[in-house]
């Protein structure tokens, strides 16, 4: 089918991600046509009456039939926003959500880092996001991002050389904080003098995928959401490795799951080295950002 002009094409798009029951048919069909002609939005709409070029319509109809394979549209655009600025993600590399631009926010009111205490570290980097947007909000800081997975680190090494901070930035591939020595008591005294605080989206879905929208089960990363039969063990292995790394007073800040507030408030208590926890809600007011100091 051609389009003679882009109102037409963004009709036929709309029409058939709505057909597949995708949320804001409209918005992504111009997102999804504007890639295709280089245009952004605003230009896009500014030409509605313009023909759409044979290749353009060919890449933004395969565009538009992943997209309605309920394919991830960040996924098919190859990039996501986050805070001031854009990432490249792709499969195998979870999608930052806008929950954590707020985690972020409240992370930066608690770390000032210092010559002698430069390092934050970020816990299940993903894509970078978290890493990228402290370090361009704290130029004194430094930040050593810790993955599992090799695909994320590599996109994330990416991105921060893309938005100019890798310099900044320690990359480690690794479980958790176990390469920063967290698993024993006090690791080296050096390293935890240096830590400022600690910082984690971990996965934190239940592994058979109860909770997970089919959107993301289908598409993302397993090791970035799935955490065991009650989504708890990320955070059950992370809190005393944290306990053990930081020094008193130093925060560690996380991001939690749906109804998982209370659970990890009983895990610290458990642990029995940490302050009392806040918690703060997101925009639908559903707990998600816990900050707590080391005792
Ligand atoms: C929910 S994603 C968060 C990604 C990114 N921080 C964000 O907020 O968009 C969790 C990330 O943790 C990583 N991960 C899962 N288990 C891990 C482990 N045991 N040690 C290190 N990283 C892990 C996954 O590969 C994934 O990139």
């Amino acid at each position: 089918m051609d389009f003679p002009r882009v109102a037409d094409a963004l009709r036929w798009g709309e029409e058939i991600l709505t057909a597949e029951g995708i949320n804001g048919p409209r918005i992504q069909a111009t997102l999804l046509l504007g890639d295709a002609m280089g245009f952004n939005r605003a230009q896009l709409l500014a030409n509605l009456r313009d023909p759409v070029p044979a290749a353009a319509a060919d890449t933004y109809r395969r565009s538009i039939r992943r997209r309605a394979a309920h394919e991830p549209l960040q996924y098919i655009r190859g990039r996501a926003p986050f805070l001031d600025f854009e990432v490249e993600v792709g499969p195998g590399v979870f999608i930052p959500r806008p929950e954590t631009e707020m985690v972020v926010e409240e992370a930066l009111s608690l770390w000032q880092p210092t010559a002698q205490t430069p390092w934050a570290v970020d816990v299940g980097t993903g894509s970078g996001i978290i890493s990228i947007a402290l370090t361009r909000a704290r130029p004194a800081g430094r930040i050593c991002p810790i993955d599992r997975s090799p695909t994320p680190l590599v996109t994330a090494r990416r991105n921060a050389t893309n938005l100019g901070v890798a310099d900044r930035i320690a990359f480690i591939r690794g479980d958790l904080l176990s390469p920063l020595g967290a698993d024993q008591h006090e690791p080296d005294s050096g390293v935890r003098q240096t830590v400022g605080m600690v910082i984690s989206n971990p996965p934190y879905a239940p592994e058979d995928g109860r909770d997970v929208d089919p959107e993301v089960s289908d598409h993302e990363p397993r090791e970035a959401w799935a955490a065991g039969p009650e989504g708890m063990d990320a955070y059950a292995r992370l809190i005393p490795q944290a306990a053990n790394l930081l020094l008193p007073g130093r925060p560690l800040v996380l991001e939690l799951g749906y109804g998982q507030a209370d659970l990890v408030t009983d895990i610290l208590a458990g642990d029995g080295r940490w302050q009392e926890p806040r918690i703060l809600p997101d925009f639908n007011e559903i707990p998600r950002t816990l900050t707590v100091q080391r005792a």
